[in-house]
């Protein structure tokens, strides 16, 4: 199969180039490296199945080529990290909304129908309170929407035309909207938690909860994660959905502070940031988010391997093996 990644350096896209080069697939990744790094797709450079092309996918010349040799496409570039977003409010949008449609028309335009998954995300449920998110439920937009809502804004522009295309032009497109996915090569640079946490964990440092850390959120090991994409992807029943992809055991990020600490055996205090502080303006937090899985179980038959625990103890073992080797 032919497999093209937008985004594929990045943290999730370059678990899938691993899967999909291990299952011996030909792989295109085209990234422009604003978050990813090539470094995530080091290991592959010489391996003749696979091609890497640093490009902006909203300008990318041979954009229209890429797709025609596409068997598979999975379209996950887009400005991510609520610090960036907070900074960028503007680009969240052109960036993450043209590039969606210009991989679309391109598609629409190649000829044939590779199969699409678009990456879309829990942002999009919004403020909403329930106890779990279904893919049905109607969202919130807020009207005067303060910049944190612009990539919830950007990824539902992104979801309407997919469904769109998939419905007037028939193009198989799925639409995952993935919630908190931890692993290797996640970085706590743009605002990820569990990162961040390990991170100050190993290092002794207090770990910096935001808010009053009674937020609770699920979490997914990114290798659990790749393999329903994968799977979701090749399901023909899933073209014209959309699907949550996620874990449901919720956790608050309290005790996420505190699980962290005892796996790695640290004495780190934990501190409290208000929000305003942590992002240097005005921040609207959701107090929990929970995806509804009945869909996804409908779907495919795999069941998440990795529990939060298991996840932390790699982690905790990458980092020191890093900081050992320096
Ligand atoms: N990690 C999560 O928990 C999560 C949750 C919800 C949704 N998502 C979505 O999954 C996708 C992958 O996220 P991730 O966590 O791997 O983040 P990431 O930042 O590691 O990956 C995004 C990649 O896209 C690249 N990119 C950004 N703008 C680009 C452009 N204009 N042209 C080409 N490449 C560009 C970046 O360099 C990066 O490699 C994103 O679409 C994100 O919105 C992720």
């Amino acid at each position: 199969m032919h497999v093209l990644i937008t985004g594929g350096a990045g943290f999730i896209g370059s678990h899938l180039v691993d899967r999909h080069l291990t299952a011996r697939d030909k792989v295109h990744v085209v990234d422009d490296l604003s978050t990813g790094f090539q470094s995530n797709v080091a290991a592959h450079l010489s391996n003749p199945h696979f091609r890497f092309t640093q490009a902006d996918i909203v300008t990318w010349a041979d954009l229209n080529e890429a797709v025609t040799w596409a068997d598979r496409i999975y379209h996950l570039a887009a400005v991510v990290g609520v610090f960036r977003v907070l900074e960028r409010p503007i680009d969240v949008l052109a960036t993450n909304i043209a590039g969606c449609e210009r991989l679309l028309r391109a598609v629409d335009h190649c000829g044939w129908r590779p199969e699409v998954l678009l990456a879309s995300s829990s942002e999009v449920y919004g403020p909403r309170t329930d106890p779990c998110l279904r893919e049905d439920m109607d969202l919130i937009i807020q009207p005067e929407a303060p910049p944190r809502w612009n990539y919830a804004i950007s990824k539902l522009a992104d979801e309407a035309f997919a469904l769109s295309y998939a419905r007037t032009k028939d193009i198989p497109v799925t639409v995952v909207r993935l919630f908190n996915t931890v692993g290797p090569r996640q970085t706590g640079r743009y605002g990820m938690v569990v990162p961040r946490f390990v991170s100050q964990a190993v290092a002794g440092e207090p770990l910096t909860v935001f808010g009053d850390g009674a937020q609770s959120r699920s979490f997914t090991d990114v290798r659990d994660t790749v393999q329903m994409l994968d799977q979701l992807a090749g399901c023909a029943s899933t073209d014209g959905l959309i699907v949550n992809v996620g874990g449901n055991h919720e956790i608050s990020i309290n005790e996420l502070a505190e699980r962290a600490i005892e796996r790695a055996d640290s004495m780190s205090p934990v501190e409290h940031l208000p929000y305003e502080v942590a992002y240097g303006q005005e921040y609207v937090d959701i107090s929990h988010r929970c995806p509804d899985l009945t869909r996804l179980h409908g779907l495919i038959e795999y069941l998440p391997q990795w529990t939060l625990d298991a996840t932390l103890d790699d982690l905790i073992a990458r980092v020191r093996h890093r900081e050992g080797a320096s």
